[in-house]
């Protein structure tokens, strides 16, 4: 029998607690404060929704726990690194994340910049260390994630979040969210698939990108109704800054039907997967239906 999806859930965020714990250098390791700033950025916090998506697609199309840590890690380190930079001053300004000050509260603005750019290229000396997956498809790999990490993808997305108005029509909206967001997600389910068997199958491609529209639109909506304590970051803060969301352009009981349609489709495209989709489906569930 198939273990329960809240079980797998928590398996892989405890393993990729550790294997992340094990990677990052310790901190007292020269330069402290860099390294301090990057565990501190990395560690003990966090949904884990994208190492989550590696460990369950990769499972559900039968690797071994084993072959999909380094993907998990990875696209958790680029993640990480681009939160601390979206929350500097010259970005989103934020003062809180995951529940404590940001990172450059912490450690200053500069520290922060380098955490953020030493986690980002810490990913890629992780998917292309020796591991389980064979050479050419940890190339791959890298490829995938430097393309939904770049000026197409996350980098992109944020480019676009920068010039981002109060007003915006759905197909703006969609553009900025499946870039800024969904790049990363879409990422990490095609980085689990990858690691198990080499190819993605279109399903769960059509799976992780509705995933990430679904998930960022989420993310509008804490913003608009989520309470500061709960969410871990400052709420309010895209109507303070002027940025339209789907919140803020649909309306939020219309933003919440779409990001529930976006589930339903999300569950369809996992159909071919039978029993083994169950832990999927629970991320794509928690994904749209959360307090944080
Ligand atoms: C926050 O991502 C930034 C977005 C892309 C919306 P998460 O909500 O996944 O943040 P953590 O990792 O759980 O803190
Ligand atoms: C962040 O989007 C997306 C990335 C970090 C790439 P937001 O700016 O909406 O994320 P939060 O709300 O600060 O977590
Ligand atoms: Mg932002
Ligand atoms: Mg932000
Ligand atoms: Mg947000």
């Amino acid at each position: 029998m198939s273990p329960q999806p809240e079980d797998a859930l928590k398996r892989y965020r405890a393993r990729l607690e550790a294997v992340l714990d094990e990677l990052l250098p310790p901190a007292r390791t020269l330069p402290a404060d860099l390294h301090e700033a990057m565990r501190y950025a990395t560690l003990g916090g966090g949904k884990r929704l994208r190492a989550c998506l590696v460990y369950a697609t990769g499972e559900a199309l039968g690797a071994s726990i084993s072959q999909l840590d380094q993907g998990a890690a990875a696209v958790e380190l680029v993640h990480a690194y681009s939160l601390v930079h979206d929350d500097l001053p010259c970005m989103d300004d934020d003062d809180m994340r995951r529940g404590k000050p940001s990172c450059h509260k912490a450690f200053g603005e500069a520290t922060a910049l380098l955490a953020g750019d030493a986690l980002q290229t810490e990913a890629f000396a992780v998917l292309a260390a020796p591991s389980p997956v064979p050479g050419d498809v940890r190339a791959r790999m890298v490829a995938e994630l430097a393309r939904a990490s770049g000026s197409q993808g996350m980098a992109g997305g944020q480019a676009l979040d920068l010039k981002a108005g109060p007003q915006a029509t759905v197909e703006i909206l969609e553009e900025r969210h499946t870039r800024k967001t969904g790049a990363l997600i879409h990422a990490a389910v095609r980085l689990g698939a990858l690691a198990a068997q080499s190819e993605v199958p279109p399903e769960l491609d059509a799976y992780g990108l509705t995933l990430g529209l679904a998930f960022q639109i989420a993310d509008d909506l804490l913003d608009v109704e989520g309470e500061a304590v709960t969410v871990g970051k400052t709420v309010g803060a895209d109507a303070a800054a002027g940025k339209a969301t789907f919140a803020s352009v649909l309306g939020v009981p219309a933003a919440r039907r779409k990001a529930r349609a976006l589930y339903e489709n999300a569950l369809v495209s996992l159909r071919f997967l039978g029993d083994n989709g169950e832990t999927l489906a629970t991320i794509a569930y928690h994904a749209v239906e959360r307090n944080h």
